[in-house]
């Protein structure tokens, strides 16, 4: 099964995409979580991606694309996977269209979780994530056992550095511009799910797992 998480920053693509992995035995494909990781090692490709995502910018599609599609030819992606975070432009989805048909395949589902801004701004300052292993917490709705440190790995917890107030917004306008056409193109696939993001993480969950099956 292939599904593509689709929905605003912070509306709980990641949240949702990791308990979707878990449940069916899918790889969790985040783009975002690759290039934080690049960001992390230093290496060329995070050295280039953090100039775009320190501004709430999107990444260039070529690198973006090239990263993806090297990730999904990985053995344990053949017999699907959650993507989270990509596609987000059009130009995204026709060459993972491509690559696909190529295949004789196709996406099942694009799973839009759906949450207006204005919980998104709420929602993103109270995020925390581990520096170590990357896992997140919300100061209200998911805190780790003790304040500021992983439960999982005993890590640090931040504040991620594009969770400032002013990224988030810029983060907002870019998806409403680019990102959100996605919605139209996977409805007249026939793929789109719509999924109201506002609920409870566990109601989130069980309306996608009614979905999916
Ligand atoms: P990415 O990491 O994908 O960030 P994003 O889309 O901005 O989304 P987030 O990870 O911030 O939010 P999420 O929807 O996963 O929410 P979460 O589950 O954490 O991308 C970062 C950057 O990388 C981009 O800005 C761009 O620069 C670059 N990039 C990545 N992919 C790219 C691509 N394809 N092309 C170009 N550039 C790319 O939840 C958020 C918070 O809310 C958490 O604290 C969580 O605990 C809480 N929460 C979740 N669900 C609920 C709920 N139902 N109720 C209450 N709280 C909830
Ligand atoms: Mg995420």
């Amino acid at each position: 099964m292939k599904i593509i998480m689709l929905g605003a920053p912070g509306a709980g693509k990641g949240t949702q995409a990791k308990l979707i992995a878990e449940k069916y035995g899918l790889p969790h494909v985040s783009t975002g979580d690759i290039f934080r990781a690049n960001v992390k090692e230093g290496t060329q490709l995070g050295l280039e991606a953090k100039k775009y995502m320190d501004q709430g910018l999107l990444v260039p599609d070529e690198l973006t694309v090239r990263i993806l599609l090297d990730r999904v030819s990985r053995p344990d992606c053949s017999a699907g996977y959650v993507l989270d975070g990509f596609p987000r432009t059009i130009p995204q989805a026709q060459v993972l269209e491509k690559a696909l048909a190529e295949l004789g395949d196709q996406i099942d589902f694009a799973i839009d979780v759906d949450v207006p801004d204005e919980n998104i701004v709420r929602r993103m300052g109270g995020r925390r994530a581990c520096v170590t292993c990357g896992a997140t917490y919300h100061m209200e709705h998911v805190p780790p056992r003790t304040e500021g440190i992983c439960d999982t790995c005993g890590g640090e917890l931040i504040l991620r550095e594009d969770d400032k107030p002013d990224t988030v917004k810029n983060r907002l306008k870019v998806y409403h511009e680019q990102t959100q056409p996605l919605i139209d193109f996977y409805q007249k696939k026939g793929v789109l799910r719509v999924v109201d993001g506002t609920m409870d993480m566990k109601d989130v969950f069980e309306a996608i797992v009614a979905i999916l099956g």
